[in-house]
């Protein structure tokens, strides 16, 4: 019996997790998936009701799970709420707690919504980018951090940049494994013209290629990077980088797709647990009125299954459920184009439910 924990969260998060949750009660009910959900809070729901986004409790539980199911946090609500209890920071206690130190995010482009990305079409035909970033290090984590006080009086704000040879090494060979089982190219981002944490990053990623003959490791600063990114994406194949570059990249490459509403992701520590979550955030402008996409946590699921628990097939099964779907025209209103069929997000669970029988 696998052990699921679902944190709704905040915004859009509930009404797109109960469409996931659909899913995986699909193949329980199939008895082919012997899994226990358990419910939680994080980020808002959780400071309202606890006043911390995240309680020791469901890091516990968390802990305890093989496998996380996020929705999303955070709110207009909570935005003038310290740094130290926002929504976001249950999510970083999350990462930093599990220990999830791998963040896989693909950028794929669905043929069928060729048309939605800002880039024309030939540019971005047959997308598909693996960002392996690294989460649980970095700037987001490094001490010293916070606001101190000049001798002038005023203040100065300080953010470390850090990472050890054995993190670089481990998210590393997460990207080259990877890489292994697709088209056997890393491209590994730096700023190792400016940065000597990332001139490390960079010495310990070539050493590291050396283990593997097969792979093809290329190097890019991080600039010229977003720059090839709206120019030629299609050389990427899988790209690693740090904390705060894979944040601003991967944004960057989901768009690319056209929809940020398709997007799924997955966070791994070294037991292969895993979080995982849709790529967007909370959508406060659009909560409660069932019209949000549930696409990316539906194939979030499909990560969970085949990264936590050990049923590619079931995954794939998710993952050709969704492409008929958007055979069948249907689309909500994020992917929403001309002679479609818009429909609202619990049709659109309903759809895929429907497309696995
Ligand atoms: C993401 C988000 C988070 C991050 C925020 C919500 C803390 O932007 O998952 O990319 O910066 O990592
Ligand atoms: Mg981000």
């Amino acid at each position: 019996m696998k052990k699921i924990l679902v944190l709704p969260g905040d915004g859009i998060g509930p009404e797109i997790v109960a469409e996931a949750i659909k899913i995986l009660n699909y193949f329980k009910a199939e008895k082919d998936l012997e899994i226990a959900l358990e419910q939680g809070l994080i980020g808002g729901a959780s400071y309202d009701a606890h006043g911390a986004p995240l309680t020791d409790a469901t890091l516990e539980q968390a802990k305890a799970a093989d496998a996380v199911l996020l929705g999303a946090v955070g709110g207009v609500k909570w935005e003038a709420l310290p740094i130290a209890v926002r929504p976001e920071k249950g999510l970083l206690g999350l990462r930093a707690g599990m220990g999830l130190f791998a963040n896989l995010r693909p950028a794929i482009l669905y043929r069928q919504l060729a048309d939605a990305s800002s880039l024309k079409p030939e540019v971005v035909a047959g997308l598909d980018i693996m960002i392996v970033r690294e989460l649980t290090g970095g700037i987001y984590f490094g001490q010293p951090r916070g606001v101190r006080q000049l001798d002038n009086g005023e203040r100065q704000g300080f953010n470390t940049l850090v990472y050890s040879e054995s993190e670089i090494r481990r998210i590393g060979r997460v990207a080259f494994e990877i890489a292994s089982k697709r088209n056997g190219r890393v491209c590994s981002i730096d700023k190792a013209n400016v940065l000597e944490c990332t001139e490390l990053w960079r010495e310990v990623m070539i050493d590291l290629a050396k283990e593997y003959p097969k792979i093809e490791l290329s190097h890019m600063y991080v600039d010229n990077a977003a720059m090839q990114l709206v120019r030629a994406p299609k050389q990427f194949d899988v790209m690693v980088t740090t904390n705060m570059f894979g944040d601003i990249l991967s944004d960057e490459a989901a768009m690319l797709t056209g929809s940020i509403g398709m997007l799924p992701s997955a966070s791994l520590n070294e037991k292969g647990q895993g979080m995982y979550e849709p790529i967007h955030g909370s959508a406060p402008d659009i909560a409660g009125q069932g019209v949000a996409n549930p696409l990316a946590t539906i194939l979030s699921v499909a990560m969970m299954l085949r990264y936590s628990l050990d049923q590619a097939s079931m995954a794939a099964r998710i993952e050709s459920a969704v492409g008929k779907v958007l055979d069948q025209d249907l689309r909500t209103a994020d992917i929403m184009s001309k002679g479609m069929k818009q429909v609202g997000t619990a049709e659109m669970g309903d759809a895929v439910l429907a497309a696995l029988q």
